[in-house]
């Protein structure tokens, strides 16, 4: 059972302490609810992944309070310093270069350099944030395939009994995600939502590029913005030929493990850092034992199959 909790002390309380033990909880933001996680646990943010029944991994947007905390984890250009100090808090999620040992799983980010970071202004999604005390990814609190709630009925509708608890803060105000704007390179609109870009490109005072072309997720294989190993993979393999690194599943002998004992919970929040582990161990041909395809193995299925999909 879902719990539904009051937007008051003991509300925000409980909502914090099921945060800090690794579940996921639904809080109110001023664009939609978001599922939130500790950004810090793999299992935790793996957990988000289950309970939308996302079958593929995107990168999530981890929430902070102060800007103090937001440059903790990323490096502020002065062009997002310019946007922070104008839109933020606010309907903006920039993506900006990860620190090193910033502390966030690589899940989060989808194994990318980069991290997308939002200050929200709803003052409930704020008391939360203070109360726990730490980083919180939230993607949409939906099914996977399903419009954004912006009611805590509507993330019910969508989640109950498969999310610890809905922190009800009644309707979102501006009812539309966040504008997503990337700054790792040339300043680019990578969504539009609830800041106008018009508003966003007077501030900078430059226009805002288009995504590139190649990085929809209709193109298995060819997301720039999705990281791949340097070695090429061989997947459903029982067992490692010669030459080859094992990345293994359950039981056995293996070079590296997604899960020992067989959990795709736990494969899911070590699937990233493991690739990185290839990637430092110079293996150039990697063999992946098989993974159930159900559950949060579907995601990983995904996200293995675009990693060993030809590359341009
Ligand atoms: O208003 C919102 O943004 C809501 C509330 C809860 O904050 N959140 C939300 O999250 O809409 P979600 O998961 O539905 O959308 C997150 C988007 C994804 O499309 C993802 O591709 C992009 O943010 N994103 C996050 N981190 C990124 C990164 N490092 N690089 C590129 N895109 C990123
Ligand atoms: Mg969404």
């Amino acid at each position: 059972m879902t719990e539904r909790l009051a937007p008051d002390a003991p509300g925000l309380a409980r909502a914090a302490a099921l945060l800090a033990e690794g579940a996921q909880v639904a809080f109110p933001t001023e664009t939609v609810y978001g599922l939130g996680a500790d950004a810090r646990n793999g299992r935790a943010v793996a957990g988000i992944f289950a309970a939308k029944g996302r079958p593929s991994f995107n990168p999530l947007i981890v929430h902070v309070p102060t800007l103090e905390t937001a440059a903790a984890l990323v490096e502020l250009s002065p062009e997002a310093e310019r946007l922070a100090a104008t839109f933020w808090p606010g309907a903006l999620t920039l993506v900006l270069p990860a620190r090193p040992g910033n502390g966030i799983s690589e899940l989060v980010s989808a194994g990318l350099p980069s991290l997308g970071i939002r200050i929200p202004a709803h003052p409930l999604a704020r008391a939360l944030l203070e109360a726990f005390g730490g980083p919180v990814a939230a993607p949409s609190a939906n099914p996977s395939g399903r419009v954004s709630p912006t009611t805590a009925a509507h993330v019910l509708s969508g989640l109950d009994g498969r999310i610890a608890a809905v922190l009800d803060g009644g309707a979102c105000p501006v009812g539309l995600e966040s504008t997503i704007v990337g700054l790792t390179g040339q300043p680019t609109l990578l969504r539009a939502g609830g800041i106008p870009a018009e508003a966003l490109e007077a501030c900078l005072g430059a226009p805002l590029a288009a995504p590139p072309a190649n990085d929809t997720p209709t193109s298995p294989g060819q997301l720039a913005s999705h990281y791949a190993p340097q070695g090429t993979l061989r997947l459903n393999a029982e067992a490692p030929e010669p030459g080859e690194t094992y990345l293994g599943f359950g039981p056995g002998d293996a070079d590296l493990t997604l899960s020992a004992s067989g959990d795709l919970t736990e494969a899911a929040a070590n699937l990233f850092a493991c690739l990185h582990a290839l990637d430092a161990r110079g293996a150039t041909r990697i063999a992946v034992a098989p993974i159930p395809d159900h559950g949060l193995g579907r995601a990983i299925n995904d996200r293995l199959r675009r990693a060993a999909a030809p590359r341009p």
